[in-house]
């Protein structure tokens, strides 16, 4: 490594401590060009600033904000030419004092069993971590005691989380351990955590290296050399080439609406507005866990490509909502787009509003009236956890009759989930009037909390369908006063698909969108550096019997790029390997089990079988998604999942779609299952057929490779793999 060029003014308040003795010495050993500088010098002007290329604070005492305060004006000038800040440990805490953020950490103290860091993926090329091995970096001494500042309940609001914290005991990926700000043409760089010269304890001497290694870039990185960020987190440009930076994964789905990394729950907000489709999400920009949670945003023209906006929905360090915005819906208020969405803080959740302020729904106005629902209903009696003093989230809002219906999910202490209905006759949406529960469901049988319960008029029928954390379960029935008559109840989806929201179309339909959950463990999401996505959008009403009816939205057969397969095999006792390779398609067939016991098909098989997922119809009227042979890596879920489908003297008409990681199959247009997958080899691509002792056939078996639907994104690499052929049989 060559020795470090740059200039560094080491600022200190007042005589320096052991700790920034230590750290001066450190300096000192690294060949680092280093004077001190007291804060009161630089605050009285002394003109010295321009002779540094980067100031370094560092103090494991909190530190004083009215002399942060009285050096911040030179101090941003200094960044806007281009200078470079280091805080560390706790001159973190001075980030508002400096003017660098409006919100600062929200933790610190002392703490023992740090051991160091554990970098954002998507940030893993940055040059701040060169030289640096792998994800998780170790620093520091776990049996020494350590300062730290972090922000963990929270985020700043300008700036971007480079890496989080690695424990002892595990990860912890909401506590912040690096931070960057861009304050004109400078970076600031925050390091709260894992960094210590002077401990009682010595640091290891790997995790020394790693330490000096880091220190090292992130003065010289600050002192001009690169970039620390490459864009304000929460724009476009940022988003976007998150989005690009991911585009080889080969679990990243291509086709349907993903996070542009960082992690995704539930659909919000949707809306149809002006003639775009409008999804927003709840995301968190400071990683792939949940937490922090803001929404993100995506719009289509079409219901089939989509871009990104910039995050739409940013948690206010003041009001209600500052631990998360949580689920909520849109709606057209005499031509202006209000949301409902629920705030959190501390222990107490309650539905906010925010006004749209432009035609593209950019930029939300949060009302100075939030929360504008007071406190929870007295009667029934709401569950509380040990997070929440009740449960009290997620809003669905509807006009009938002239009166504005809005649903809140909760559940009944020592009951079952409940949807609290609230009336208003004001367009404004902040008196709202409680009419008690339209429906409550049986702890054991419906689960004990509902949530984004959405009641939709089917016309003959309303749906009600709630999350109850594991499923969703659905109550189809006659809605009048106030109260849901339920006549059939089920599941809207059988497998990793959670509380989904609906809008309604032009033409009238309703369109539903869930998010699809990880399905593998924290680690593994940490390492790929994003979670989640969002379903397919499915055209939801009830067929003539009256039964729910569930279809992929018309329009994704714009997706369809070539057809690499057209016929109807029939197969006895074998398996027919597909000739086309790919894992974005989609298939469809009607499937007969003429004598068979079993007949079914292999996705994402690697063409020595290693690894393969099997779709299996049976006599027993199931059809089973067998993971248990997906993937090699453990730390995805193996567990099969299943749902019964018609009896099997009729056929199955089947409609699959596979992206990446994800598999939706739609099964009689009726019968749902949505799973994650995650195999490890980049030839598990293969696709076959097979029937087991007996015949089975194949009618009308079609599979289609799917375009992208993020354009703009690196939809090369799929393309150049797949091998369409032409139809067989
Ligand atoms: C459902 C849910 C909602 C809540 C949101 C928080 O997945 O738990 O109840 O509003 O996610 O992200």
């Amino acid at each position: 490594m060559s020795e470090p060029a740059e200039t560094v003014g080491f600022l200190v308040a007042g005589e320096p401590s052991p700790e920034q003795r230590a750290a001066l010495e450190w300096c000192a050993a690294a060949g680092i060009d280093v004077e001190t500088i007291s804060l009161a010098a630089v605050a009285g002007g002394d003109g010295r600033l321009a002779a540094y290329d980067v100031l370094w604070w560092h103090r494991a005492k909190p530190a004083d904000d009215a002399v942060a305060e009285d050096a911040s004006v030179p101090i941003e000038a200094f960044l806007t030419d281009g200078g470079g800040l280091l805080l560390s440990l706790r001159a973190l805490e001075a980030v508002p004092a400096l003017g660098i953020d409006s919100v600062g950490p929200d933790a610190a103290g002392t703490e023992e069993g740090t051991t160091g860091l554990l970098v954002k993926s998507l940030r893993a090329d940055r040059p701040v971590f060169e030289g640096l091995e792998g994800l998780r970096v170790p620093t520091a001494s776990p049996e020494a005691e350590q300062p730290f500042a972090r922000y963990q309940g929270i985020l700043p609001h300008r700036g971007a989380v480079l890496a989080s914290t690695l424990r002892t005991d595990g990860e912890r990926p909401h506590e912040t351990a690096l931070l960057g700000w861009r304050i004109g043409d400078g970076d600031v760089a925050g390091l709260g955590t894992g960094v210590r010269f002077d401990g009682p304890v010595p640091v290891p001497e790997a995790a020394a290296r790693n330490r000096d290694r880091l220190l090292r870039n992130l003065l010289a990185v600050l002192g001009g050399g690169d970039r620390l960020l490459e864009h304000d987190p929460k724009g476009t440009p940022a988003l976007s080439a998150d989005r690009k930076r991911l585009a080889d994964d080969h679990h990243r789905p291509r086709y349907h609406v993903s996070p542009p990394g960082n992690w995704l729950n539930d659909p919000n907000g949707l809306i149809k507005w002006n003639g775009t489709y409008h999804a927003f999400y709840q995301y968190n920009p400071g990683g792939p866990h949940h937490g922090t949670i803001h929404w993100g945003h995506a719009v289509s023209e079409d219901l089939v490509t989509w871009e990104d906006r910039p995050v739409a929905l940013t948690p206010s360090p003041d009001g209600p909502d500052r631990d998360g915005c949580w689920s909520g819906c849109a709606v057209d208020v005499d031509g202006t787009p209000q949301i409902l969405y629920t705030g959190g803080r501390d222990d107490v959740q309650l539905p906010c509003l925010a006004t749209a302020t432009d035609d593209e729904l950019t930029g939300w106005e949060k009302s100075p009236e939030n929360p504008v629902i007071k406190s929870v209903p007295v009667e029934p009696r709401l569950r509380s956890s040990d997070h929440w003093r009740a449960e009290f989230r997620d809003h669905n809002v509807w006009l009938e009759g002239g009166v504005w219906h809005h649903l809140i999910g909760s559940g009944i202490e020592d009951g079952g989930g409940t949807a609290l209905l609230y009336t208003s006759e004001d367009d404004d949406f902040t008196d709202w009037t409680y009419e008690g529960p339209i429906l409550s469901g049986e702890a054991e049988t419906d689960g004990v909390i509902w949530e984004c319960p959405e009641l939709l008029d089917l016309g003959e029928k309303r749906l009600l369908h709630v999350s109850n954390y594991e499923e969703v379960r659905y109550y189809l029935g006659e809605y009048a006063d106030g109260s849901l008559e339920v006549e059939r109840t089920g599941l809207l989806d059988h497998g990793a698909f959670y509380a989904p929201q609906s809008l309604r179309d032009d033409g009238g339909r309703w369109l539903t969108w869930g998010w699809i959950k990880p399905d593998r463990s924290p680690e593994a999401q940490w390492d790929a550096g994003w979670s989640g996505t969002l379903s397919l959008p499915r055209e939801i009403d009830l067929d003539e019997a009256g039964r729910l009816r569930q279809r992929p939205a018309a329009e994704l057969t714009a997706l369809r790029e070539e057809r690499g397969y057209d016929g109807s095999p029939a197969l006895t006792d074998e398996r027919h390997d597909l000739p086309l390779d790919s894992r974005s398609f989609e298939l469809r067939a009607e499937i007969r089990l003429d004598d068979a016991d079993e007949c079914g098909l292999v996705v994402r098989g690697s063409p020595d079988g290693e690894e393969e997922t099997l779709l299996r119809y049976t006599r027993e009227s199931d059809l089973v998604v067998d993971r248990s042979a997906s993937t090699t890596d453990h730390r995805a879920s193996s567990e099969p999942i299943s749902m019964p489908v018609t009896p099997v003297d009729e056929s199955l008409s089947l409609r699959l779609f596979v992206d990446g990681s994800v598999l939706e199959v739609f099964a009689n247009e009726r019968h749902c299952l949505t799973t994650r997958i995650f195999p490890t080899r980049p030839d598990s691509d293969g696709i076959a057929l097979y029937a087991v002792d007996g015949r089975a056939v194949f009618e009308d078996l079609e599979v289609w490779t799917m375009g992208s639907a993020w354009p703009d994104v690196g939809a090369e690499s799929e393309r150049e793999s797949e091998r369409p052929v032409g139809p067989e049989n």
